[in-house]
């Protein structure tokens, strides 16, 4: 199949990429740019696994063909981390035991940090309706929960809002 030139922004650096019209964005991320961090689960747009956020937006890779992204800024959850620090939605994740087997752990992060950034002060509903379309098999949801409700008191503090 003929590539077309996909040129696109991830994790703050533009690359051009030679793309089939029917790759997936995810299969671009992981196979071409070595971003395995997303992740692929079910492959239908159900389980959130292959989360990443699109100009700020969560979005599932899986479902989304990679021309689709031209001139997009994507953030993958290798792009969170600054200078060596993780970012208070990842390390609220760890304290709060909210990471088990790790494969939704992405998706779920990235979910949390775009409800974050448009609403420091999320009620618990507005929490689970965030991440109602990110599964997880392994830890109950109520440590992600936690997670997410401590980050946004740490994002408050750290933005002195
Ligand atoms: S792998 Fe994309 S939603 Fe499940
Ligand atoms: S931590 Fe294992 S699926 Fe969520």
């Amino acid at each position: 199949m003929k590539k077309q030139l996909l040129s696109l922004t991830v994790n703050g650096d533009v690359v051009d990429v030679a793309v089939a019209s029917n790759a997936t964005l995810l299969e671009v991320l992981r196979e071409h740019l070595g971003l395995y961090g997303v992740k692929e689960g079910c492959s239908e747009g159900v389980c959130g696994a292959c989360t990443v956020l699109m100009d700020g937006q969560p979005i599932r890779s899986c479902i989304t063909l990679a021309l689709e992204a031209e001139g997009a800024s994507i953030t993958t959850i290798e792009g969170l981390a600054q200078e060596g620090k993780l970012h208070p939605v990842q390390e609220a994740f760890v304290e709060k035991g909210a990471v088990q087997c790790g494969f939704c752990t992405p998706g779920m992060i990235l979910s949390a940090k775009a409800l974050l950034d448009r609403n420091s002060h999320p009620t618990d509903d507005q929490i689970k309706t965030a991440l109602a379309g990110n599964f997880c098999r392994c830890t109950g949801y109520s440590k992600i929960l936690d997670a997410v409700r401590s980050a946004s008191g740490v994002i408050t503090t750290a933005e002195g809002d």
